[in-house]
């Protein structure tokens, strides 16, 4: 999906929903009755029924145009009208209760479809603004070699490190074995990096620290490379220290990749189990108000 999805075929959807929320304006205004404007009146059952067979639509599309996937005008054109008309809801929904809300179960089907149609607005937003960065993030890699490149550093750094002194080698393997990629979804939203290594402590112990970026080890490699004279290990530290600002490079791009991704794809989690829960309430909302109104 791209920005042709907002202006398909010159907007029509736009002013389609343009046109139906000014419509329902303009009989709302007009609208005369003795009591104040609410979901009760003619105008009131008929913006009241456009909207539900809107939402109906709106979630039986949305998951027909999963068969769809082959032709891909046929879902520019769904998600462009699926947007705007989706939009315009605020307006009929609106000026079909008259602005009257309350704590019942009325008004919870009015708000789990504001909820809806935000977490849509989120959906657009992210469709529209993360395939660039996902792909100027990436270049030419993929996710999985940008994995596979991070796996062949960490084999250079033990295979170098192999031969290094104890301190060192131990150092550098708790850093390739406690660096974290991904996690559970908040994990993933984040972005953060939960990587730890265990470094050595003045009193002979030793302690698991947070090594955000590989820096930690590589300050750690940095302040070793200071307390040796030894020609062979500062040329290993230096070696270590350079693996490591690449590995740091390339995991950032990671990070940055499942970030985006999972920013792309969490907000379906929401919009589509609210879109669901919005017709259960609205059936008891329309059932509710034929028994007892
Ligand atoms: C076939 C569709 C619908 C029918 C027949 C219908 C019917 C009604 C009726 C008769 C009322 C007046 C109830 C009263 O004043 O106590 C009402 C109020 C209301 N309706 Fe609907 N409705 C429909 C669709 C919707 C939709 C799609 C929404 C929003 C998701 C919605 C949200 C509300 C709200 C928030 C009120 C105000 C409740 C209050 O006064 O506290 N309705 N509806
Ligand atoms: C009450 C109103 C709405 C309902 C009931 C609804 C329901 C749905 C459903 C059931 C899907 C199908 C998801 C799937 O199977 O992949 C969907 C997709 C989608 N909705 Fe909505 N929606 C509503 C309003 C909106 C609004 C206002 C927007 C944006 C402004 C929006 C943006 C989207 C997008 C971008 C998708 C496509 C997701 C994909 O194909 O990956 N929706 N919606």
């Amino acid at each position: 999906m791209h920005e042709s999805i907002l202006v398909y075929r010159r907007r029509r959807y736009l002013w389609a929903a343009l046109g139906l929320a000014a419509l329902s304006l303009l009989a709302y205004a007009l609208h005369r009755t003795p009591e104040p404007p609410n979901g009760g009146t003619w105008l009131g059952y008929t913006l009241g029924t456009i909207g539900a067979l809107l939402i109906v639509w709106l979630t039986v599309f949305g998951i027909r145009k999963r068969r769809y996937h082959s032709a891909a005008g046929k879902v520019e054109g769904w998600l462009s009208a699926h947007v705007y008309l989706g939009t315009a809801l605020l307006v009929v929904a609106s000026l079909h209760a008259g602005f009257q809300f309350g704590w019942n179960v009325h008004t919870l089907a009015y708000g789990l479809m504001c909820a809806t149609i935000f977490s849509g607005f989120y959906g657009v937003y992210a469709y529209l603004h993360y395939p660039r960065l996902v792909s100027r993030n990436r270049g030419n890699l993929t996710l999985e070699q940008m994995l596979d490149n991070v796996a062949t550093i960490d084999n250079q750094c033990l295979r170098i490190a192999k031969n290094a002194p104890d301190d060192i080698r131990e150092v550098v393997t708790s850093a390739v074995n406690r660096t974290q990629v991904g996690g559970n979804t908040f994990q993933q939203l984040s972005g953060r990096d939960r990587s730890r290594v265990v470094l050595p402590s003045g009193d002979g112990s030793h302690r698991l620290r947070r090594n955000p970026d590989q820096e930690r080890a590589i300050e750690w490699l940095a302040e070793r490379l200071s307390r040796t004279s030894d020609g062979e290990v500062s040329a290993t530290i230096n070696e270590l220290e350079r693996l490591l600002a690449s590995k740091k490079m390339m995991l950032k791009k990671v990070r940055a990749d499942v970030r985006m991704q999972a920013r792309l794809q969490f907000w379906l989690y929401l919009h589509i189990p609210l879109a669901v829960t919005l017709i259960a309430a609205l059936l008891v909302h329309i059932v509710a108000v034929f028994l007892y109104w």
